[in-house]
């Protein structure tokens, strides 16, 4: 179903250390604890892990990558990374669950097929997500573009091919439509005035969108399950007006997504469409904090110290994959990027038609200019 190679840049995302320039103070513990939404946790650790699934890449020296962005914006706000590889065995995947304090789905270009291993070890986390949180063991979930597609189809147990709709979004600065439920929600209810008219400014465009699909509003109502779950904080246009929900938490569980990229804006400078502005960047900020905030909530911790050391992601050297163009065009092409495992060494259930059609296989080159028609939800 989808045509076309992407080449993007997904990016990065926040940073923290900035206050705003007007309005109140962005975040402070206070404001935070007062303002936490579907969490009455307190804080349980101050050194938030949280764990990145990753995803499969074909064309790149590994069997899977995160994207740096992602690494960046949760240390920017105080976390620090866990890669979690989405064919770790179910041993591995609890284990790494009952260590960190949060997960991210990122975005990229993986299929969401329901039958997926990524999906599959993603339904896993989510599914001991749910019923920790049921138990009072506060942890948060947010997925990105893909990851927010992701989301939704774990919570309709509906394939994508019907949830999402084709949409003209990819390497779209855009805006937000905050919804009423905005000023209560947690994501953006700590904003500053000032910053949420700015995320809706059409002068401004300083949220990136990138993306072939969209979840239109109306969803929400024929699988009744998603209205019943998520609020809808955001809506976006695309280039020819196609109105998709841009933002959305779960009214029960801290699960966050958002269709658009708030890490990319301070870290991923490949793709031209991405907003710099400070504006942007403290959009992002913003909403790191409010994740990794709550993942401080979340009283899960490695077993040992020995164990957290090794399973953070600074264990793993980032390529700096913008420059050497060592991955595959189709997939995010974010500006620094880690990979893991050999792909001899590695479980080899990976994705569905993994193989682009016409791709001739490289070392670390750059794929250009081929249709890939077996991607189809992503981004
Ligand atoms: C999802 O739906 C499929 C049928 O399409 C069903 O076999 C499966 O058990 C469902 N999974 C969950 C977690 O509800
Ligand atoms: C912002 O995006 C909208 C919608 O695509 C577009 O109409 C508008 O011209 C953009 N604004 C700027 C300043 O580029």
């Amino acid at each position: 179903m989808v045509n076309k190679v992407v080449p993007l840049a997904l990016l990065a995302l926040l940073c923290i250390c900035a206050a705003p320039a007007t309005g109140r103070q962005l975040l402070d513990a206070d404001t935070l604890e007062a303002e936490a939404h579907g969490v009455d946790g307190k804080y349980k650790n101050d050194k938030p892990l949280i764990g990145i699934l990753t995803q499969a890449c074909h064309f790149c020296p590994g069997r899977s990558y995160v994207a740096a962005g992602f690494v960046k914006w949760i240390e920017a706000a105080g976390g620090r990374a866990v890669p979690i590889r989405f064919y770790a065995s179910d041993n591995e995947l609890h284990r790494l669950f009952k260590s960190v304090n949060g997960i991210i789905f990122p975005g990229g270009l993986t299929d969401i097929w329901l039958d997926n291993p990524y999906v599959i070890a993603a339904r896993k986390l989510w599914t001991w997500a749910r019923e920790a949180n049921d138990a009072g063991d506060v942890f948060p979930i947010w997925g990105t573009c893909l990851g927010f597609q992701l989301l939704h189809v774990l919570e309709a147990n509906v394939s994508f091919t019907e949830l999402l709709i084709r949409t003209d979004s990819v390497g779209h600065a855009s805006t937000l439509d905050l919804t009423e439920a905005a000023p209560s929600s947690a994501l953006f209810g700590g904003i500053s005035p000032h910053l949420a008219r700015k995320v809706a400014d059409p002068a401004l465009n300083i949220t990136m969108e990138n993306h072939y699909f969209g979840l239109p509003p109306e969803h929400y109502r024929r699988w009744g399950v998603l209205g019943e779950a998520f609020t809808v904080v955001s809506t976006t246009r695309d280039r020819v007006g196609v109105e998709y929900i841009s933002t959305a938490e779960h009214r029960r569980y801290p699960f966050f997504a958002t269709q658009w990229h708030p890490e990319k804006p301070p870290y991923e400078f490949g793709m031209k469409a991405i907003p710099h502005s400070l504006d942007a960047v403290l959009v992002s900020q913003h909403l790191a904090n409010v994740f990794v905030d709550t993942a401080r909530r979340s009283g899960h911790e490695p077993e040992s110290h020995e164990e957290e050391l090794v399973m953070l992601i600074y264990n793993t050297k980032p390529y700096f994959t913008l420059k050497d163009s060592v991955m595959d065009r189709s997939y995010d092409g974010p500006d620094m990027t880690y990979f893991f495992d050999s792909k001899d060494d590695a479980p080899d259930n990976g994705l569905r038609g993994a193989e682009p059609r016409g791709s001739t296989s490289f070392a670390g080159r750059v794929y250009r200019g081929q249709e890939a028609p077996h991607l189809t939800a992503w981004a």
